[in-house]
């Protein structure tokens, strides 16, 4: 069941992803080679309790850290490590979720490292080009498909990515994933219909090749890479649905 939330709880879960965004932005600043994605983590994590926050992955489903860390290949919900070193052409995506006042926001977005390849930088620019073509189709009364997976998968494929289906999008704001599942292909749903009051993420996962697989790391049951070990990129924002389109709630500007 897909909550409609009220314009109190609507206030909440835009402040909390007002410093989900904050934090994202802080620690993104720090980004350069020789950073260990694990002194990523602790500064978002101070970041986020010195503003009265709780980083909801800490503990997720026993993931051990307060922000997701995906280099190259890694997919999404990377673990920081002290032994993972950021190096010149890498790219990083960083996840964070932030509860505040009981309230969820979740954000991310992949950035590089230095100077990266050309290749890199077009998997950037068109993933993340996908989502805001999303988001801008977004408005009460279309089916979520048509303003998500439709616009996204078309949109990848012309340059030769694919989008991974095994993972999408979710509800979020009373709990950290609610109904709907956001798919970033094109299912060919007509549902559901979008709502004023409808708050959720829209996160395509673009591998940089054709092959959209996905493994799942064995040994800490997190780590997400692509099959066939391609780069990969996301993108991430928490929308909301206006009675006149929408509101990016993980925006700062
Ligand atoms: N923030 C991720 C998302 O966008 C979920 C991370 S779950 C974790 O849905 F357990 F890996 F942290
Ligand atoms: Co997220
Ligand atoms: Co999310």
């Amino acid at each position: 069941m897909i909550i409609i939330k009220t314009p109190d709880q609507i206030e909440k879960i835009r402040l909390s992803s007002q410093l989900a965004a904050k934090t994202l932005e802080f620690v993104s600043k720090l980004i350069r080679p020789g950073v260990s994605t694990l002194s990523l983590n602790d500064i978002a994590h101070k970041y986020m309790l010195d503003h009265h926050a709780i980083p909801a992955t800490l503990n997720y489903g026993g993931f051990p850290k307060s922000i997701c860390t995906s280099i190259n290949n890694v997919v999404c919900h990377g673990i920081p490590s002290s032994k993972q070193v950021l190096k010149e052409g890498d790219i990083i995506n960083i996840d964070i979720t932030t509860i505040l006042d009981g309230y969820f926001g979740d954000v991310s977005a992949t950035y590089p490292v230095g100077k990266i390849s050309p290749k890199a930088e077009e998997l950037l620019l068109r993933t993340k080009e996908s989502l805001d073509l999303s988001i801008q189709s977004l408005q009460p009364g279309k089916s979520l498909n048509l303003c998500v997976g439709h616009v996204i998968e078309p949109y990848v494929k012309r340059f030769g990515f694919s989008v991974v289906k095994d993972l999408g999008g979710h509800g979020v704001g009373l709990k950290f994933h609610e109904d709907p599942f956001v798919y970033h292909f094109d299912t060919g749903d007509k549902k559901p219909i979008l709502k004023p009051g409808m708050i959720f993420t829209i996160e395509p996962m673009v591998n940089a090749s054709s092959n959209w697989h996905v493994n799942i790391d064995p040994v800490d049951g997190w780590t997400v890479r692509t099959q066939d070990n391609s780069l990969t990129a996301q993108f991430e924002h928490t929308v909301l649905i206006t009675d006149s389109g929408h509101e990016v709630l993980t925006s700062l500007h």
